[in-house]
């Protein structure tokens, strides 16, 4: 099958790559001409790991082609994903400025029926919409189907997760949308759920909505366990194991960020709203998280006689989760706006996000002469530091670690003051 991806993002590539190596032909579009050569070359404008080796081998055996000629590769195609960014508006919803172009352009330049397939994530009720703005560009009445398939990709594992999904939501009530859709998913082995396009819209956030809601549950239940002193990864793994829980998202930490969690939360909470049935069990999801890096930093603050003032701290990690340089709502930024406000001298350090000049290069470069360190995002790296050879550079042996990644008993024995959350 020839398909069309318009939005070349981590979603939009990894789809893509995935979809070449089941043995269709692909073309990437995109309006930005750094993010097309790139790409055209080979290489990912973004860090995403094992996607550049596909990236390569398909350009090499011109299975993908980059492209900014939106009306060509409207038209050379039968299946358009569309898979454009949906940040976060004004008013807390989706903004679907993006969503809307794709679609009234489809609607202008199609010539023959077309599968237009959205895969960004879009409230309840979207698919009506892009329907409804294909048809209002078009000249004469050529059909098409609107499907709703949302992606559950992670950024850092979104290979991975595009290459074994636990299930593919095929949302569309057009049967021969459904057989096209079939036929491209045809040699993934996972429940395929199909279903009506508002359903499948819904479960997408519900989803995000959900795992947002098990690391609040367990971020707020590592308060208390901070004043009982009890280890909250005991009791994550206590109570992970009871299959009707699961272990996955119970690992408390300074608060989830990135582009999909604060957004889809505060999206379906509008939505709620706006349908007469307040969410307020995600309202509280949503308050504990804001407060979760405050909280870390009142605890910080305790061990450093509860002054933060021309402390300096090391902050190790800027992303907002390991493998990825992504930092929107990253709790790392969060924590060091606080610290900034206590007027703490701070040195960052992450191994790939570059945020400025002033930022150090090397974990020792940060930690020399630093009063305490802060881990904040859970790169392997961090976990494979020699501690030992690093405390001498330290002025106070102090570590707080944000993602409960360290043995706190190990760190001990080395001769550190540690503190993690819920986390001795
Ligand atoms: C999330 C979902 O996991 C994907 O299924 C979904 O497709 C994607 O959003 C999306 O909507 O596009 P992502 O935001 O890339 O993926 O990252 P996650 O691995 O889910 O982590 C989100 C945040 O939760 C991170 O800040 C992470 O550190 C935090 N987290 C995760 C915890 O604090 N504890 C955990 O146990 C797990």
């Amino acid at each position: 099958m020839n398909i069309l991806i318009v939005g070349t993002g981590y979603v939009g590539t990894t789809t893509g790559v995935i979809f070449c190596e089941m043995g269709h032909r692909v073309t990437g579009l995109d309006l930005d001409d750094s993010k097309i050569q790139a790409l055209q070359n080979g290489k990912l404008y973004f860090y995403e790991p094992g996607v550049e080796v596909l990236l390569t081998k398909h350009i090499q055996a011109q299975n993908i082609i980059f492209t900014k000629n939106t009306e060509k590769a409207i038209q050379e195609n039968d299946v358009i994903f569309i898979c454009v960014g949906t940040p976060k508006g004004t008013d807390g919803k989706a903004d679907l400025t993006f969503v809307r172009n794709v679609a009234e352009s489809i609607g202008q330049y199609m010539n023959t029926y077309k599968v237009i397939v959205t895969k960004s994530t879009v409230p309840v009720g979207t698919a009506e919409l892009v329907t409804g703005w294909i048809a209002s560009k078009q000249a004469g009445q050529i059909p098409f189907d609107v499907v709703s398939n949302p992606e559950f990709l992670r950024e850092g594992s979104a290979l991975q997760d595009a290459l074994h999904p636990d299930r593919i939501i095929i949302g569309t009530e057009s049967e021969t949308a459904k057989s096209v859709m079939k036929e491209l998913y045809q040699n993934f082995r996972c429940p395929i759920i199909e279903t009506k396009a508002k359903v499948s819209e819904m479960i997408k956030y519900a989803a995000n909505s959900f795992l947002a809601m098990k690391i609040s549950f367990i971020n707020e239940l590592a308060r208390v366990c901070d004043q009982l002193e009890i280890n909250v990864n005991d009791v994550s793994k206590g109570i992970g194991l009871d299959h009707r829980i699961g272990p996955q998202f119970l690992r408390a930490g300074m608060g989830y960020g990135g582009s999909c969690f604060p957004k889809d939360v505060n999206a379906l909470i509008q939505t709620a709203k706006e349908n007469g049935h307040p969410l307020t069990i995600l309202e509280n999801v949503v308050k504990v998280n804001d407060e979760q890096p405050l909280f870390f930093i009142e605890k910080i603050k305790r061990y450093l006689d509860g002054e933060l003032k021309n402390k300096t701290i090391a902050v190790l990690g800027l992303s907002f989760k390991a493998d990825t340089d992504d930092t929107r709502e990253s709790p790392s930024l969060k924590l060091i706006e606080k610290l900034a406000k206590e007027k703490a001298v701070i040195k960052a350090h992450d191994p790939v996000v570059k945020l400025d000049a002033s930022q150090c290069r090397t974990v020792e470069e940060t930690i020399a002469g630093a009063d305490a360190v802060i881990i904040c995002t859970d790169w392997e790296q961090y976990k494979q530091l020699d501690w030992k050879s690093l405390k001498p550079l330290m002025k106070a042996p102090l570590i707080f670690d944000g993602r409960n990644m360290l043995d706190p008993d190990e760190m001990k024995k080395l001769g550190f003051k540690y503190g993690g959350i819920g986390h001795f």
